[in-house]
């Protein structure tokens, strides 16, 4: 580890998880947690909880969880050290300088130099631009009618007739062709040696939100190929997780944002004053990039080019935008290409009267949909109705969908009773309108296996809100009972821990990373029986603890051939399932 763990336990310590959520979430206390409505997927009504005692979040809906540095590491996307950072400042620690060695400290240096070798590049092609030799790329921005200011603010370049100056120019401030290598500024061949695959194109270099240069996009001068050449993706450089125009469209008030195809669509758009537009990278729109939007807005405009490639994406980008819970409107382009081409043509006001009739994703999708049959046809006329209801399906709450039923059959002329009983027909059969799926929501198996890890989430649960009951059952119950992996080196730990005296769930948490983080703060957060009377109480967790005995019994049971130390497990088992059937637990 980077930073020594104790300090690392300090600054969780002296963040409380709920004061710095709540920065970020309205919370509503409510029993013995705090509720609000989950950041990280879409919802009406609050299943995000964050825990003041156990200092970890959870949420019941979408499964996102861990400790107050995982929530900063998701919600505001920074790396660990950030994170750390960022909650030292906010209580006053001072960080020592980092100790040397280490993994993530080495690969923390490395994107360091990445982003230093790529900030210098940028100035190399942002010099070209304005000098002599630049002259052709700065003639061909002004006839796209770019100002200086939008150039400078954009920070473009020029990348001059040969690959060789900005690799002779990067060695020369100190950066070893490893580096220039890895920060896809350049390739080696045999015949040239180390050659920037950028040259004859105005360079425009791709920022994070931050404002820190990660890559470029490349634009040919003429009509060479490939017309646009962008950095290939690298440790800075993540293309489903940026977005150029992040930097500057963050900051925007317009409650919008505006999503086109092109670099040179954002740059129009921001210089006309739409400094809310973003564009992909040279890739089609992904998730995690509507999940970014996300924190932003809840309104995206989709923008994109009005030929058949650009309908495409944006059916595409529609369901992305849906399934991340965003609402998406389609900006009609007509009769111009793209963005670009239209403020050129007719300028802001135009394009605010665009804004303002946007299509609503819905009806774009039908509108295009029609397109593919004849509506002469009665068959293929039906074909098209009984889509409508398949899509119609896709509204899991039932007002929003009666409402666009509604719309619909009154927009197409079909009788909204025939459209209905479509509807009704449709999902009878397929078992919809299902609730449209949720990100990272994982489908419940109900096998043995699953049920039995279920009880153990049970049980961490409960011995976390009640730290106390460890020892009463600690003569029954050992880590090997837990018979998923990770649950048995968390109760490995928490067991541990309990032992000394020690309560600490959220730096038993903060211990895993990603996926595994999620997954040991659900154990902590299970929705335990609600249970009025003491007795009711006593019997269940009596349940829970005989369950996980059970289970753990069977386990080993079954490995019992082929494993000597289940055997032994079996046997251990056995006896305490046994005194433990007979023995009352009280839980006053
Ligand atoms: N693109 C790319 N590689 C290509 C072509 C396009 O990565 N060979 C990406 C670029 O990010 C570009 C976007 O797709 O900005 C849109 O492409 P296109 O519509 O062809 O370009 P325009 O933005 O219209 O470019 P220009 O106006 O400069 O001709
Ligand atoms: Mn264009």
């Amino acid at each position: 580890m980077y930073y020594p763990e104790a300090l690392v336990e300090e600054i969780r310590a002296k963040n409380d998880i709920v004061e710095v959520v709540s920065g970020y979430v309205h919370l509503q206390k409510r029993g013995g947690n705090h509720w609000g409505l989950c950041p990280f997927h879409n919802e009406k009504t609050p299943s995000f909880s964050v825990s003041g005692n156990k200092q970890i979040f959870h949420c019941f809906g979408c499964g996102a969880g861990g400790d107050v540095y995982k929530f900063l590491i998701d919600y505001e996307n920074l790396s660990f050290q950030e994170a750390l950072k960022l909650l030292a400042d906010r209580v006053g620690v001072v960080l020592p300088e980092p100790e040397e060695g280490g993994e993530a400290r080495e690969r923390e240096k490395r994107r360091a130099r990445l982003l230093e070798v790529s900030k210098e590049a940028a100035k190399f092609f942002y010099y070209q631009l304005r000098g002599p030799r630049g002259e052709v790329g700065y003639r061909y921005l002004k006839k796209r009618e770019l100002s200086d200011e939008t150039i400078h603010r954009f920070g473009l370049g020029y990348a001059g007739k040969s690959g060789a100056e900005l690799v002779s120019y990067l060695r020369e401030k100190g950066f070893e062709d490893e580096l220039i290598k890895e920060a896809g500024l350049a390739n080696y061949s045999e015949k040239h040696g180390l050659m920037s695959q950028f040259w004859n194109r105005v360079m425009f270099p791709i920022q994070d939100r931050n404002h820190r240069v990660i890559g470029f996009g490349g634009r040919v001068m003429g009509d060479g190929e490939p017309k646009y050449l962008n950095s290939p993706e690298t440790p800075i450089f993540d293309k489903r997780r940026n977005l150029y125009g992040l930097n500057f469209a963050r900051a925007s008030k317009s409650g919008n944002i505006i999503l086109c195809e092109g670099y040179m669509d954002v740059i129009a758009m921001h210089q006309a004053g739409f400094t809310q537009t973003v564009a992909s990278l040279g890739t089609a729109f992904t998730p995690e990039q509507a999940k970014l939007l996300g924190r932003y807005t809840e309104n995206v405009l989709l923008a994109y080019d009005s030929d058949g490639a650009g309908v495409k994406a944006a059916l595409r980008g529609i369901g992305i935008l849906r399934e991340a819970g965003l609402t998406g409107r389609v900006i009609n382009m007509r009769p111009y290409k793209d963005p670009d081409e239209f403020m050129k043509a007719l300028g802001r006001e135009a394009f605010e009267e665009r804004i303002r009739s946007a299509e609503n994703s819905f009806f774009f999708e039908i509108r295009i949909l029609e397109e593919q049959y004849d509506m002469g046809d009665p068959e293929s006329k039906t074909k098209f109705h009984r889509e409508i209801a398949r899509k119609l399906c896709g509204f899991s709450e039932e007002v929003e969908r009666e409402n666009y039923l509604q719309a619909v059959a009154e927009k197409y002329h079909i009788g909204i009773e025939n459209l209905r009983k479509l509807v009704v027909g449709y999902a009878a059969q397929t078992g919809l309108a299902k609730p449209v799926e949720r990100p990272r929501q994982s489908v419940k198996k109900t096998g043995p296996e699953e049920s039995g890890k279920r009880v153990q989430r049970l049980l961490f649960t409960w011995i976390s809100d009640e730290p106390r009951l460890y020892d009463k059952v600690k003569r029954y119950i050992s880590p090997q009972d837990f018979t998923d992996p990770l649950y048995r080196v968390v109760a490995d730990r928490l067991f541990g821990d309990l032992e000394q005296g020690r309560y600490n769930p959220a730096g038993i948490v903060g211990m895993f990373e990603d996926e595994e983080q999620r997954l040991v703060a659900e154990l902590f957060n299970t929705n335990l029986p609600k249970l009025d009377t003491l007795q009711e109480k006593e019997k269940a967790f009596h349940d829970v603890l005989l369950s996980v005995k059970k289970n753990s019994y069977e386990y080993y049971t079954a490995r019992m051939g082929t494993d000597v130390d289940a055997l032994t497990q079996a046997i251990k088992g056995k006896k305490a399932l046994e005194e433990l059937a007979k023995t009352h637990i009280s839980l006053e």
